[in-house]
Parts: C-alpha cells; sequence; structure tokens
C-alpha cells in the first residue's frame, strides 16, 4: 500500500556539491531539482501528502552566505515554481515561524499558498523556519493563552500539522539516522527510513526502493502480531 503521508528530511546537499569541488549552494540547488522530481513522483503514485524538511530553526546557525542561499531560493522558487505546481494540482503550505523572515519572503509564501489553495492532487507542506520543539511550544503557548486544557487531542490540534493526519513514512538522505528535531510530536508511529544516497541524488527508483521497503513493515501502534492476526484495526492509539 502507497503511503498516504511521506515525510522527508532532505539531507546531502553540501556532500553532493562538495564532493563535486562545488560551492554548497550548487547543492542545494541540484536539491531543488531532486525535491521538484520528488513531488511529481509522489503524485503519480498516489501519495496525498508530502511534508518536506527545507530549513530548520538551526540552520541560522549556518555561514551567513549559506542562509542567505537558502532564502533566496525559496524566494526565487516561489515565483518560478508555482504555475507547475498549479497545473500539477499541488497544493502548498509553508509550515514554520515566519517571524526573522524577510517581507519579500513572507509575502511570496502567503501568495503560493493562496495560489494554490484550491488544489487537492497532492498536499505539499514545505517546513521552513521549522523545528519541532516549536512547534510544541507555539502550540502549547497559544492554547494557555486560550486558557484551554492542554491535553493530547487539543495540543494535536493547535500543531502546525493539524489540517494533515501523521506521517506513515519519514524518509532521511545522506546517511545519518537521527530526526533532527523534525516531527517529534507527529512522528510518534512513522515508519522510520534511512538511506545513504545524498538529496540530489534521490530519484524515482530511490522513492520506489523506500515504498518497497515501507510494503514490507509491519505496523502495530502498540498491539501485537497476534491481535492484528485476529482483525484489531492497526490505527494509532
Ligand atoms: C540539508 O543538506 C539540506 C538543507 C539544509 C536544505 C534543504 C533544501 C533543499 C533540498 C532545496 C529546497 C529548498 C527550498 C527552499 C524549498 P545539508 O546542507 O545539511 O547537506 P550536508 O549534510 O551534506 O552538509
Amino acid at each position: 500500500m502507497v503511503p498516504h503521508h511521506i515525510a522527508i528530511v532532505m539531507d546531502g546537499n553540501g556532500r553532493w556539491a562538495t564532493r563535486r569541488l562545488l560551492p554548497r549552494l550548487a547543492g542545494h540547488r541540484q536539491g531543488m531539482e531532486s525535491l521538484r522530481r520528488c513531488i511529481r513522483a509522489c503524485a503519480e503514485r498516489g501519495v496525498a501528502v508530502l511534508t518536506v524538511f527545507a530549513f530548520s530553526s538551526e540552520n541560522w546557525n549556518r555561514p551567513a552566505e549559506e542562509v542567505s542561499g537558502l532564502m533566496d531560493l525559496l524566494a526565487g522558487a516561489l515565483t518560478r515554481e508555482v504555475p507547475q505546481l498549479v497545473a500539477d494540482g499541488v497544493r502548498v503550505h509553508f509550515v514554520g515561524a515566519r517571524e526573522g523572515l524577510s517581507d519579500k519572503v513572507r509575502q511570496g509564501l502567503a501568495q503560493a499558498e493562496q495560489a494554490t489553495a484550491a488544489n487537492s492532487r497532492l498536499i505539499l507542506n514545505i517546513c521552513f523556519n521549522y523545528g519541532g520543539r516549536w512547534d510544541i511550544a507555539q502550540a502549547a503557548a497559544r492554547l494557555a493563552q486560550q486558557g484551554e486544557a492542554i491535553t493530547e487531542a487539543s495540543l494535536g490540534r493547535a500543531l502546525a500539522l493539524a489540517h494533515v493526519p501523521d506521517p506513515d513514512l519519514l524518509i532521511r538522505t545522506g546517511g545519518e539516522l537521527r530526526l533532527s528535531n523534525f516531527l517529534l510530536w507527529q512522528a510518534a508511529y512513522t515508519e522510520l527510513y534511512f538511506c545513504d544516497t545524498l538529496w540530489p541524488d534521490f530519484d524515482e527508483a530511490a522513492l520506489d526502493e523506500a515504498l518497497a521497503d515501507y510494503v514490507r513493515r509491519e505496523r502495530r501502534f502498540g498491539r501485537t502480531s497476534e491481535q492484528l492476526a485476529q482483525g484489531a484495526q492497526p490505527e494509532a492509539v
């Protein structure tokens, strides 16, 4: 079965560039190409939601030149890519703190969300200036401000990804085995898939390998194999 929601940590752009004696930004530009290919491939395979980690709360610590390059890449993509996303039926959501982003980027994000709002073939969540801890803290702060009790259900509704179900499969490219503050709450029952492929090289075949691996997993959500065999519904509890 194809996962309904795939989340991806697109790691390895810098190493891809360094191996070719190119500046790190060249890797991010190639990473953008890879993202474009991945969006199309996910839509073709019937994936309903794709969530990607494009810029973390911690990425501000990178050299200023790389940070401004990533901002420019995003700003350029917002104007260039939107018509194709509309044509492909992709609805874009930007997930993360808007504070700290330039007015130009902020306006671009809002315009891209507006321009794609009527689409429903694939929901694309681009996590930008995002961190899992930031998300949990902002949700809790909002509930506290509204005087609402903090429960798993209310917190879940206040999180930045409340408009989609939790991811079924989380892919991390680039060989590192960690979550790096991505979807800490939402990944509680997500199947994790790590591969050594650097993000710019992650093509349709690599995606299909991850999907084939996912099909072989048994998702128990805390139940036993025997319970599932007896027909218990394998849903998150
Ligand atoms: C991690 O690779 C990648 C990022 C921090 C940026 C991801 C961005 C893209 C794939 C381009 C799409 C961008 C936007 C703005 C939509 P790394 O630089 O940590 O690679 P390394 O581990 O090899 O150094």
